[in-house]
């Protein structure tokens, strides 16, 4: 017998940046963070979990077609996790199949680049985290998931929930309380529009995991961040999607990302995620926003070099437009800018 359940998760793009590790086993944070959900519809990662007694023994993960490796401690502590809740259920109803015991199976596609510094492991582990509580037939909450999903990658734990989606860093040693938290729902503001310029589709130089653990160790810049500047933008971030505030909203995006990025620049040794393409493409929001005489296009980068800009879709002819003209027509795009991919937020 088998016993299999599916599901989607969404990639979520951060406004205000996750960067800095208080505890890196528990992927506890150094400050809270937001995003915004992309389109379920359109970049997702689908999993399906399944188990079965007539399986090999060793649990298995294959993403997009390739066999993983699940001995490491963060695929180790998901799986771990959501079979001790399962045990709880099984040790209260005895009549339930003791699926806790049996070796899971689990297939995941992306319908976007792996690595692309498109947020892969996010959509990765939530999609993971939440198949599994599927199968068992957990009644865990996404907040309760989100507390499990964390644990594969930090950024995972918003792409549990859909539309404006904040991590509470939290304060308790076992991280309790360090789950995530919707701000608005998508439908709050549907004009919402983010378009991803895929500069590289190639595996990004340093992953966020160790940049964030170096830059924690070397930066002077990083305090000030994560104790000052994030909290107080926090703050702004959350109201400026309350009041729908797009000039405040996209102020913060962009002053997030230029802070999040100087302090990768002030690790030792240095790490640099933009390239000439990206601070084009910073370039192409500044001449947009300056046309029209007020902020109405954001960019933000992730450990990588791809943009991610919001607009609203009011804005789509100037900013999908002029990014479509530009790309097209200059010929310093050419070879280095990759695909250009154009995508909804949710
Ligand atoms: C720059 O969530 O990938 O995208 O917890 O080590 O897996 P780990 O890190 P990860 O870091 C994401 C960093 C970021 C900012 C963000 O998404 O908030």
């Amino acid at each position: 017998e088998v016993y299999t359940a599916s599901t989607t998760a969404p990639v979520n793009i951060a406004v205000i940046k996750y960067w800095g590790k208080r505890d890196p086993k528990l992927n506890l944070p150094t400050n809270s963070s937001l995003s915004v959900t992309l389109a379920q519809s359109d970049l997702r990662t689908h999993t399906t979990a399944s188990c079965s007694p007539s399986y090999p023994p060793q649990d298995s993960l294959l993403l997009n077609g390739s066999e993983q490796d699940v001995s490491g401690p963060r695929t180790q502590a998901c799986f771990r996790e959501l079979r001790a809740l399962r045990k709880q259920l099984e040790d209260a109803n005895p009549e339930l199949p003791k699926l806790s015991s049996l070796p899971l199976k689990i297939v995941s596609e992306n319908n976007f680049p792996t690595a692309a510094g498109l947020a892969s492991s996010a959509a990765g582990f939530a999609a993971l985290v939440r198949a599994i509580a599927n199968l068992y037939e957990l009644p865990s909450s996404p907040t309760d998931l989100s507390r499990i999903a964390r644990q594969g990658s930090g950024s995972a734990c918003r792409s549990l929930f859909g539309g404006y989606v904040g991590w509470e860093q939290g304060s308790a040693a076992d991280g309790s309380d360090s789950v995530a938290f919707q701000v608005a729902p998508a439908s709050h503001w549907p004009q919402m529009r983010a378009l991803i310029l895929v500069v590289s589709a190639a595996k990004k130089g340093v992953s966020s995991t160790t940049g964030m653990q170096t830059t924690v160790a070397t930066s002077s810049l990083f305090p000030a961040r994560a104790n000052e500047t994030v909290p107080r933008r926090m703050k702004e971030m959350i109201s400026a999607i309350e009041n729908r505030d797009f000039e405040a909203f996209g102020k913060l995006t962009m002053m997030d990302s230029n802070s999040f990025h100087a302090t990768c620049l002030d690790t030792y040794p240095p790490i640099f995620y933009l390239n000439d393409v990206s601070r084009a493409a910073i370039k192409v929001v500044e001449a947009i926003n300056k046309k029209a005489g007020r902020i109405v296009a954001a960019y933000t980068f992730d450990a990588g070099p791809n943009a991610v800009v919001y607009y609203l879709e009011e804005r789509e002819k100037e900013v999908a437009g002029l990014f479509k003209a530009v790309l097209g027509e200059k010929d310093g795009w050419q070879g280095e800018r990759g695909e250009r991919v154009q995508r909804d937020a949710e």
